[in-house]
């Protein structure tokens, strides 16, 4: 028998809304052919951006994106992204397919996009190929709000007030892609760039720096060590690369389902051994772990550009997005923003885009149900859990987290990992009473089941039925291989 225990009055942490942010950078079909699509194109935008992704990413409550890369940001010149679009210089994409970049989609672009979702940007700096005063005027040419040679060259180019964006990342990937650097020369540059990348006085910068590569823990100590003091946040990058027998996205049996659950739980203990070491050098826990890049990496789909990483979803991603969700939520004393990789058309995108069409993915279902959790308090939750079995292994079968909103609606999200069996788990609440539930799962026949052009709503999610309440117990009936949300009032 599986058994839970919440405590709906014992709650301290808040899970920031920013957990639940995303990540869109100029790769393959993600911005170009993704959310910008031109102010002549027939399909319907505004200003040039895309109406329906905008609309699905408003009702997912989408609360930040973090952008231009990746490891483009290295290599972006955001000068060459302002003023008329067809005197824009171009560039050459050379980590993604080595096409030509027209930057046509640029600062202004952007920040009208956040503005279209009502989500807050997240900007990442070029500390790889760029100059401190190239970043400094780039803070300047945003958030400044008096005369300045570049709030001036904003007004120029049709925006009069500052947008006062408040994240700023210093680099991406700088122990990769962003640079080979090593930890001791980066924490410098983060001190130097922090120091130049000014908060104006009416925005007070937060200074994020690129933390490890997965279980980098030397790099997570160095940084700490040399430049904690700097800054706000220091970020973790972790993918679900697939692959035992399969790397397809949809064509994989039941031995890459289990390897690649059994991948994402290994996200917990990132964020334990990462936590501590912040802990040792920051134990007010100042510096929050943003966990700015995850999410899982198949083969790209037959016949696409192997440089555009355009991959299906299926309710396998669906599982890892809610496992890693509820993950995050339980150490949101820490971790305060994390962003999937990617919002649109490229690796474990929301949504995907063909022409006119547009579909949402089972992991979009995931983000939307749980919503519910943004900016609530976290509930202590005991999960004691049968396991799923596979060969000589195992995982938990059930997995969760609980919080608490401001109207006083306690949210249960749950997973049953398990693609073979139906779980019957017992909740005892604890702390307040609860007279009612309702829900929601997110469950198909087949663990491979995705959306497509053609039948877009195949996963999705339904009315859930199988909960029994007694008083303050609970008796919750998951589907196999499923994904359930509970709301209690
Ligand atoms: O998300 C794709 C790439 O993965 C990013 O550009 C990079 O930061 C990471 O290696």
């Amino acid at each position: 028998m599986n058994k839970i225990v919440i405590n709906t009055d014992t709650g301290k942490h808040k899970i920031d809304r920013h957990i639940y942010g995303h990540f869109s950078e100029h790769l393959g079909r993600c911005i170009y052919d993704g959310y910008w699509v031109g102010e002549e194109s027939p399909i319907p935008n505004k200003r040039g951006i895309r109406k329906d992704i905008v609309k699905a990413l408003k009702k997912a409550k989408t609360p930040n994106l973090r952008w231009p890369g990746g490891c483009f940001a290295d290599e972006y010149h955001w000068k060459d992204g302002i003023g008329p679009r067809e005197e824009r210089p171009t560039m050459i994409n050379t980590h993604w397919g080595g096409v030509t970049e027209n930057n046509h989609f640029g600062t202004h672009e952007f920040l009208d996009l956040c503005e279209q979702i009502g989500c807050e940007p997240y900007i990442c700096g070029n500390v790889g190929s760029g100059t401190v005063q190239e970043m400094s005027q780039w803070v300047e040419y945003v958030n400044f709000d008096g005369v300045s040679p570049m709030a001036d060259l904003r007004r120029k180019n049709g925006r009069d007030k500052p947008w006062n964006v408040t994240f700023w990342g210093i680099g991406n990937e700088s122990w990769g892609c962003g640079g080979n650097m090593r930890p001791e020369y980066y924490a410098d540059l983060v001190r130097r760039y922090g120091c130049y990348c000014r908060s104006y006085p009416n925005q007070k910068l937060y200074r994020i720096a690129c933390g490890p590569n997965a279980a980098d823990y030397e790099w997570t100590n160095v940084l700490m060590r040399q430049a904690g003091g700097n800054i706000d946040a220091l970020t973790l990058h972790y993918y679900c690369v697939s692959g035992k027998e399969s790397r397809s996205a949809t064509k994989f049996k039941e031995s890459d389902w289990f390897a690649q659950l059994q991948r994402a739980l290994v996200m917990d203990e990132l964020l334990v051994k990462h936590g501590a070491i912040m802990d040792r050098h920051d134990p007010e826990k100042r510096v929050a772990l943003i966990v700015d890049e995850w999410g899982t990496w198949h083969h790209v789909e037959p016949g696409t550009n192997p440089g555009f990483l355009y991959m299906q979803n299926s309710l396998r991603d669906a599982l890892v997005a809610a496992l890693n969700l509820d993950m995050f939520n339980r150490h949101c004393e820490r971790v305060r923003m994390c962003n999937i990789a990617q919002t649109v058309n490229v690796l474990q995108a929301m949504i995907l885009t063909e022409g006119e069409k547009m579909l949402l993915t089972p992991t979009y279902h995931v983000f939307e149900m749980y919503a519910v959790h943004q900016d609530a308090t976290l509930l202590p939750m005991d999960i004691e859990t049968e396991q799923y079995k596979f060969g000589d292994e195992s995982i938990p079968a059930v997995s969760g987290s609980a919080s608490l909103d401001s109207a006083g609606k306690v949210h249960i999200t749950l997973s049953n990992t398990n693609p073979k069996k139906a779980v019957e788990v017992s909740i005892d609440v604890r702390g307040s009473k609860v007279a009612k539930v309702s829900g929601r799962v997110l469950t198909a026949p087949k663990m491979t089941a995705h959306n497509t052009f053609t039948k877009a709503d195949a996963v999705k999610p339904e009315k859930f039925t199988g909960t029994r309440r007694r008083g303050n117990t609970l008796s919750v009936k998951m589907p196999s291989k499923s994904v359930v949300v509970l709301e209690l009032s």
